[in-house]
């Protein structure tokens, strides 16, 4: 039997070092993609048996992992209980370090979910820290003495904070006569990150995965991990929830944050080719580029939550081009486990049922703005969100929601990808997890494959055109006024090679007009003949059409 880390032969050699200027990364929710055992829960072995799919269909070139390690699921997975296995869930060391293997063997690279800022409360270290003040882990996490007592008699929680998940951020420990701080569930206890020991133990793990090949780290509500030492009640304000009437200045992104963030950079950087991406927790760009760096990138939300509007399109885009200049590399996400589909979202805002028509225009666009796209697994099909009846619902937030604590129900954009038109989809031969979407059978992998005017065939030809125009990798960002206020387009200009890419928002044909001398080939589009602009630089857009066009 293997160990972790244990080194068969040779490894094989994943690429260059700079991957990761040209990559494009594929997120997987490994509950969902593929089951390999049956038992209704994807594995480890299930994505090693897809990473042909991946790299080869549809042309992706690393795979983040959310969360693999042991946990109670209370979360689903972000409440780690220990960091530095694989939850046999999933499968076991050994088909971790296979993976790996394999996919470094395809030239792929894989980047895991770090959740650092707190553990699940059944991790030996919380379990060692709530007995009792004076033990080795009494300072791990965030505790507190009561602000006094209630007319009842009830501690009273040191500061004003609250859980971002709803309720108190505080929970009364009676073995301590203390209360510890959570920024999310009570069983999501945060650590104290001031705590040497604490910095410690999560770059002795960091090390552990970098050892054992892993290419880069996505990390989990980053800027959360520092909060002010003495812990002062946030400032109030008015707002609509309990999270959104506090000011959150003492709670996150702390200035010495950035020595923090130094610190985790020089052990990643001790492996070449490595790169981190740090999740912003509710933060605008303006902070996503104050703290991108090299090869650390960081997550911001604007167009995730952007309409479907050429206008705000552009805006939103101009914006982040302003904060982040020439120098900073932008993130492309329009999804992720914690949001609605693309497909979903963006045709609702369209007030269109055409959900093909503009999941394949939003892969225009995330495969030729500036940055580095993320496809969240299933996006490359069109998955929509899947209603969740209440007796089904796994994601505890959406449990408890109400008028002060509104919640979207994550369950919804988490459900299994679907492979086949069979039951179980392809998926499992047991009983899913969670439910599969009701189109499964008809929108899935193998259907999809078999249709070169599907989405799925769409993208594989979105991501071909990127890995041939160097101006679509590597190009700087300049907006484009084609003259018609529904098209979005924009240029890419790299040494010896550019690009302009339209994208009509509307339902309607649009006609625009692109500047003389710019790029002429037609590359890729969403549809199978894309238009070519006449001699003027004339071309009319079909509704929701997107058209990539390069010289170089
Ligand atoms: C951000 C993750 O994306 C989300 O899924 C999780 O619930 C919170 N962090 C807490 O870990």
């Amino acid at each position: 039997m293997t160990e972790p880390g244990d080194q068969q032969d040779d490894p094989p050699d994943p690429g260059p070092e700079d991957w990761w200027l040209d990559a494009v990364v594929y997120q997987i929710y490994p509950r969902s993609f593929q089951d390999s055992s049956g038992d209704g829960v994807g594995d480890l072995p299930g994505i090693v048996d897809r990473l042909d799919y991946l790299c080869q269909t549809v042309g992706v070139d690393a795979i983040w992992l959310s969360p693999i390690y042991p946990s109670p699921g209370l979360d689903v997975g972000y409440d780690v209980a220990d960091h530095r296995r694989v939850d046999p869930v999933f499968g076991t060391e050994a088909d971790f370090d296979r993976l790996v293997a394999e996919a470094h063997r395809r030239g792929m690279r894989l980047i895991l979910d770090l959740v650092m800022n707190h553990t699940s409360d059944r991790s030996a270290w919380f379990e060692a820290s709530r007995q009792s003040r004076d033990n080795p882990y009494a300072d791990w996490y965030l505790w507190r003495d009561p602000a006094g007592f209630g007319a009842d008699g009830s501690p009273l929680p040191p500061n004003n904070w609250v859980s971002f998940f709803g309720g108190p951020g505080w929970t009364w420990e009676p073995r301590r006569g203390q209360f510890y701080q959570h920024t999310f569930l009570a069983q999501q206890p945060d650590l104290n990150w001031r705590e040497p020991a604490v910095e410690a133990a999560q770059w002795a793990m960091v090390r552990g995965w970098l050892d054992r090949g892993v290419d880069g780290f996505r990390l989990d509500v980053f800027n959360a991990f520092l909060k002010h030492p003495d812990l002062p009640s946030n400032p109030e304000q008015p707002g609509s929830t309990a999270w959104t009437r506090q000011v959150h200045v003492h709670d996150r992104d702390q200035a010495d944050f950035v020595e923090l963030l130094d610190r985790f950079r020089a052990l990643v950087d001790a492996e070449p080719g490595r790169i981190t991406i740090g999740e912003l927790f509710d933060g605008g760009p303006e902070r996503a580029a104050a703290m991108t760096r090299g090869q650390h990138l960081v997550f911001d939300w604007e167009l995730i939550a952007a309409p479907w509007s050429a206008g705000e399109f552009r805006a939103t885009v101009e914006r982040r081009e302003r904060l982040f200049g020439p120098e900073r590399r932008p993130t492309l996400v329009f999804s992720n486990h914690d949001q609605p589909r693309q497909a979903s979202r963006f045709a609702r805002s369209a007030g269109s049922d055409d959900v093909d028509a503009i999941a394949k225009a939003a892969a225009v666009l995330l495969v030729g703005l500036r940055g580095t796209p993320f496809l969240y697994y299933g996006e490359e099909l069109g998955m929509v969100d899947v209603e969740i009846p209440p007796d089904e619902i796994v994601d505890p937030p959406a449990r408890i929601a109400g008028p002060d604590f509104p919640w979207w129900n994550r369950d919804q954009c988490r459900t299994p990808m679907p492979w086949t038109g069979e039951p179980g989809a392809g998926f499992t031969t047991g009983r899913p997890w969670l439910r599969i979407g009701p189109d499964a059978a008809r929108r899935n992998v193998a259907a999809e494959a078999a249709d070169e005017g599907s989405v799925l065939a769409t993208y594989r030809r979105l991501l071909e055109a990127r890995r041939s125009v160097l101006a679509l990798r590597r190009g700087s960002y300049e907006s484009i006024d084609a003259g018609e206020d529904d098209v979005f387009a924009w240029r890419r200009v790299a040494p010896g090679s550019r690009a302009v890419v339209a994208v009509n928002f509307a339902g309607v044909d649009c006609r625009i007009r692109l500047p003389a001398g710019e790029a002429r080939r037609v590359v890729a589009g969403t549809h199978l003949d894309p238009p070519a602009p006449d001699g003027d630089g004339v071309v009319t857009l079909r509704p929701f059409e997107g058209l990539i066009l390069a010289d170089g």
